[in-house]
């Protein structure tokens, strides 16, 4: 599952022996407060939270993370007040072309899970060309989960290969736990080993519902403007001393 030794350079941060996971997701919580704390308008967070996710993207690069799942933007949050919901639209639209260069230099793909179709259409202008110039990348997937909801994602599953089984393109009996994963926006990429939440809460909020079923849970208080790369590391650390059994004793997982 886990395959990646971390980079010398972060050796230093990261416990000896540390393995690094193969597919973090975040959820990227706190914004709104961390401006509230300084008495700045909630889109003040917004803005310092785009650094953080510059930091940890390239942190995770480095580190040699496989797959990274950043929950940005969720069905839910479409009702929040306009104004904030564009203000969020313009920041995913400049750091899309913002980053372009650095993700074609830095081998790394973008891939989104979500409505797409709800985005305003220059934001679906920009990401599209963003995912297309990207798609030969492989060092590293970027999924950004923009619009994204679980329960929606997993309806949508449902009906497609509902539509499969009526045109006599499946069989009922056929449809596995694989079959539906491959339905899902995470198709073809392995489920995520750990997930990270910040800004203090401890919900998961409609994120990735099927794929986490055995991810490990790491919640901090940290709010997402803090959350750079010393407090990531941190969290691969606590990650580090688990033991995932998948269901099996201590002593089978050692003996593994
Ligand atoms: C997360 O921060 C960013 C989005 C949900 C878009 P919030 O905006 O939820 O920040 P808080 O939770 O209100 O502090
Ligand atoms: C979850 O944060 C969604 C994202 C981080 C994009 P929210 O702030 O929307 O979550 P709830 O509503 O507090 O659960
Ligand atoms: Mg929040």
């Amino acid at each position: 599952m886990i395959s990646f030794f971390a980079h010398p350079e972060l050796m230093v941060e990261l416990e000896k022996n540390a393995v690094v996971p193969r597919h973090v997701a975040i959820i990227m919580d706190g914004n709104g407060r961390w401006a509230e704390e300084q008495k700045r308008p909630r889109i003040f967070g917004h803005r310092a939270g785009v650094d953080s996710v510059r930091e940890i993207v390239e942190t995770s690069r480095t580190l040699g993370i496989e797959f990274l799942t950043l929950y940005a933007f969720s069905t839910e949050n479409w009702n929040r007040p306009t104004g904030e919901v564009s203000g969020l639209m313009g920041l995913l639209k400049n750091y899309l072309q913002s980053e372009l260069r650095t993700m074609l230099k830095n081998d790394v793909r973008l891939c989104c899970f979500g409505e797409q179709e709800r985005l305003p259409a220059d934001v679906q202008t920009v990401l599209q060309q963003t995912i297309a110039e990207t798609r030969m990348c492989r060092s590293m997937t970027l999924n950004l989960a923009l619009s994204y909801g679980a329960r929606s994602e997993l309806v949508q599953a449902v009906q497609s290969l509902a539509q499969k089984c009526r045109d006599g393109i499946l069989e009922w009996q056929d449809i596995t736990e694989e079959t539906i994963s491959d339905h899902l926006f995470s198709a073809g990429q392995p489920d995520p080993d750990l997930l990270i939440r910040t800004g203090g809460e401890n919900r998961l909020s409609n994120f990735l519902l099927w794929q986490s079923s055995y991810t490990e849970l790491y919640f901090t208080e940290v709010k997402w403007p803090d959350f750079k790369k010393n407090q990531f590391l941190e969290a691969i650390n606590i990650f580090n001393c688990r033991q995932r059994r998948f269901g099996r004793t201590s002593a089978q997982t050692k003996a593994v």
